[in-house]
């Protein structure tokens, strides 16, 4: 197989991210129900999601099949190529179901074993087809919404500024991120829960929060999102220096990132 540009493999992620939300939408529109439940009773998958996910799965084993593949919904499986996809379907998948416009497909291609501890994320694609948004992004390349260039160097203090964050689907943990996010919220402008990770950390960059964090996301939820972020200006971390990931993702305004850093910390956001 002839070796990829960079910025073929930034095009061809984007135009499977754009496939896989038509045939979303479309879903959507023809009506969507419960398949299964997965980790907790609020945490389902319709079977949209899967269908998505297999037809991503598809397109990537037709046109780069040595390439390993690390998705919501079918799992993972190791490639020769030395680069895996990573894949959420259907992110925001409670949105989905109750036809909120905010749920995307979120798609990296990582270098290295996919752990997003370790890895390098070269290329990625959000796209919400219900607000007709595609984020894309190759390393060191820059990113974009809908083609015009992301980059925030704005100086926002923390008591202006605006929050964004997510939950988990389990009742307890919820219960704990809620008495976090209780604390904060007397020292922030305010906060917007959207609902779909990956959706959250782009709008750091986008300009519609000032700082977003969350814990326990999944690579997938994070993976392209992550990516996008960095290239526009965001600082992107996990707690104390450690990367982004389950344990922590914090993406800010790089003026606001230790001052909400410490906050989270003060208010037991390592537990
Ligand atoms: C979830 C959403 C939600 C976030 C959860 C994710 P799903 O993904 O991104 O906003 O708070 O952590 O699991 O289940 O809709 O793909
Ligand atoms: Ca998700
Ligand atoms: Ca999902």
């Amino acid at each position: 197989m002839r070796t990829m540009s960079s910025h073929e493999l930034r095009d061809l992620v984007r135009d499977i991210a754009t496939e896989a939300a038509t045939l979303a939408r479309t879903r959507r529109e023809e009506g969507v129900s419960i398949a299964a439940s997965k980790s907790s009773p609020e945490d389902v998958v319709t079977a949209a999601d899967r269908e998505v996910e297999a037809f991503i799965r598809g397109r990537i084993s037709e046109l780069r099949p040595a390439d390993g593949f690390f998705g919501e919904e079918s799992g993972a499986e190791k490639g020769s190529s030395g680069l895996t996809w990573v894949v959420d379907p259907i992110d925001g998948t409670v949105n989905y179901l109750y036809g909120i416009p905010n749920y995307a497909v979120s798609i990296a291609v990582v270098e290295g074993e996919p752990d997003p501890a370790t890895w390098t994320a070269l290329a990625g694609a959000i796209v919400n087809p219900a607000a007709g948004e595609t984020y894309e992004v190759g390393r060191n390349e820059g990113a974009t919404l809908n083609g015009v260039t992301l980059f925030r160097e704005a100086h926002v203090e923390v008591p202006l500024a605006l929050l964004s964050t997510g939950f988990s689907y389990s009742a307890e943990r919820r219960m704990w991120q809620t008495g976090i996010m209780q604390q904060m919220m007397g020292r922030v402008r305010d906060y917007r829960r959207m609902g779909a990770a990956s959706l959250d950390i782009v709008s750091v960059p986008a300009g519609r929060a000032d700082a977003y964090y969350e814990v326990g996301t999944k690579p997938w939820d994070h993976a392209a999102g992550v990516l996008i972020a960095r290239e526009a200006g965001i600082r992107v971390e996990g707690l104390h220096g450690s990367p982004a990931g389950a344990e922590m993702v914090l993406a800010a305004l790089p003026g606001l990132f230790e001052p909400i850093h410490d906050l989270l910390v003060e208010f037991g956001a390592e537990g």
